[in-house]
């Protein structure tokens, strides 16, 4: 009996998989799901209950006979840990971080492999190795001296052709002058790599380096580029408009609102970025910026404001849109209010809850929040990794359906998940996930918002995270997401969420 805690622990991930099957039994009901989520909200710590302990106890052993393979390459995989701030010696540059993200990013593509630079230049620049080996005929740097230096040279544009070759490339005057000095400061691969690694493997991508060098500014420094993005943003919708900018933790709202509304939003956007980052663990995108949340009170001036910054036009529908994973994110929004204060909730915060979903009737406009949250979501998902667009989609609706669970906007979402449901699910569900041409933006939303509704409403959810890190990975990690986190085939996974959806979204009508 005392041993049956540890041997729980250990064996947590394949409780996970008979919750699968637990799920098909007792096909929980959506609003008491609900309320039972809301509760583990509050005490996340307690673990799944013991079920059926002497089927556990025979797959313990194989259990973690695999676990351990699967630990292995999890290892492997993990995303480097951000590059070491060991100090360098004053005024030294590293060539891991200074000079092989340049060449990467500019030189490697042509001077490694079949390129024209290595065919018809000779010279191979995809590792330390053969960087130092220069041509057949010559070094390509002397260390200390830039100016004898063909690597400087050639990218100042004092030796011809010019480098990176090609119309119109050139590098920054930044770049140049790294390159120059790195060699003037004597031409050293960092200690501890491989001369013969190759570039790729160690460099810094310039993501990383411009995420460096954010952090490196100081904060009121990086909200004042953030301000500033925002200003130049807002003047392109609309040159006339002088919004207002007001700061939370890790949102800069841009607006026109009256100051009580823009409070609101901020504490309600800092609540779900909190359990969006939860949701999504490790591999979350992390803004080192704050993300500007651009208001706008007329829907032409939204509606100008993407196309002019985002270069699309939206469709009527469309009332929010999002960009994260990029320099100064933001999330811009037409505020359906048009800037009016809120009205006084009619009814009890308590009481709709526990109508939850099942009731019909709901508010048929979309709150600012629940607009922002959709976006902030769908955005943070989308710069998370390479997430497919149902978990994008589906995930940033599920979070904002949290805040405005009475809103008909769901219940159009259920209603579509339901009608995919009725019209062959198998085939359905797999093309919206595969999202292939049949399938409509609002199919692919459909399911995926039903997919994480019925996994977040049931004992699934303990999986979530595993299942959403590897899904993180592309959408090829399907099967292998439900297998690590379900111990499941995508066959069984979408049965059991296809009778789960009938039965749910099916009393909505
Ligand atoms: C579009 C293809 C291309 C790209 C991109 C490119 N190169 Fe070249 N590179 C060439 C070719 C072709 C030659 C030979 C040209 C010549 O000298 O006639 C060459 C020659 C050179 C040489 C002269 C080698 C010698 O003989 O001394 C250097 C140095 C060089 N490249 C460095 C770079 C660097 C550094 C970058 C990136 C900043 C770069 N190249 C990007 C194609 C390219």
């Amino acid at each position: 009996m005392s041993k049956a805690p540890a041997l729980w622990r250990r064996s947590r991930a394949f409780a996970l998989g008979l919750a699968l099957v637990a799920v098909l039994e007792s096909q929980i009901g959506l609003s008491e799901a609900r309320a039972a989520w809301q509760e583990q909200q509050d005490a996340p710590a307690k673990g799944a209950t013991a079920r059926s302990a002497s089927a556990a106890k025979k797959k313990a052993a194989q259990k973690s006979a695999r676990k351990k393979g699967r630990a292995a390459q999890k290892a492997e995989s993990a995303p480097e840990p951000a590059a070491a701030t060991t100090p360098a010696p004053a005024g030294s540059l590293k060539f891991s971080q200074d000079v092989a993200p340049i060449l990467v990013a500019n030189c490697t593509g042509c001077h490694s492999g079949n390129g024209v630079g290595l065919r018809r230049g000779k010279l191979d620049l995809s590792t330390f190795e053969k960087i130092q080996a220069g041509t057949p005929g010559h070094k390509i740097f002397v260390p200390g001296k830039p100016d004898e230096s063909h690597l400087v040279l050639r990218v100042n544009g004092e030796e011809t052709p010019r480098m990176p070759q090609g119309a119109n490339n050139q590098l920054s005057d930044e770049a140049v002058s790294r390159i120059a000095q790195w060699v003037k400061e004597g031409a050293r691969l960092d200690a501890g790599i491989d001369p013969r690694a190759k570039l790729e493997s160690y460099a810094s991508s310039p993501e990383q380096l411009r995420r460096k060098q954010i952090m490196a500014m100081a904060p009121a420094e990086r909200d004042k580029k953030v301000e500033e993005a925002a200003r130049a943003r807002f003047k392109q919708a609309n040159p006339k408009l002088t919004p207002t900018a007001v700061s939370s933790d890790h949102f800069m709202v841009v607006s026109n609102l009256p100051e009580d509304r823009v409070k609101t939003l901020e504490k309600t956007l800092e609540v779900s970025y909190a359990q969006l980052k939860r949701l999504l663990g490790r591999g979350a995108y992390d803004p080192v910026e704050k993300i500007g949340v651009y208001v706008f009170l007329e829907k032409a001036d939204f509606v100008e404001f993407v196309r002019s910054v985002e270069g699309r036009d939206v469709s009527s529908e469309q009332e929010a849109t999002a960009r994260i994973g990029m320099p100064q994110p933001y999330i811009a929004a037409y505020d359906p209010l048009g800037g009016r204060k809120e009205e006084p909730a009619p009814k009890k915060a308590g009481r709709s809850r526990k109508r939850g979903q099942t009731s019909g009737e709901g508010s048929q406009t979309r709150t600012l929040a629940g607009l922002t949250i959709e976006a902030l979501g769908e955005g943070l998902v989308s710069a998370s990794g390479k997430a497919p667009r149902w978990l994008a989609t589906g995930l940033g609706a599920y979070i904002a359906s949290l805040h405005e669970p009475r809103n008909a906007y769901y219940q159009r979402i259920r209603q579509t998940a339901f009608e995919n449901y009725s019209g062959g699910w198998e085939s359905k569900s797999v093309e919206a996930l595969g999202g292939t041409d049949q399938t409509t933006a609002a199919d692919i939303q459909a399911v995926g918002f039903a997919l994480v509704e019925w996994i977040m409403t049931t004992q699934l959810r303990q999986g979530f995270p595993v299942f959403v890190a590897r899904m993180l990975e592309g959408q090829g990690q399907l099967d292998e997401a439900l297998r690590s986190a379900y111990q499941s085939t995508r066959e069984q996974f979408l049965k059991v969420a296809g009778d789960w959806i009938a039965g749910s979204y099916g009393r909505l009508r």
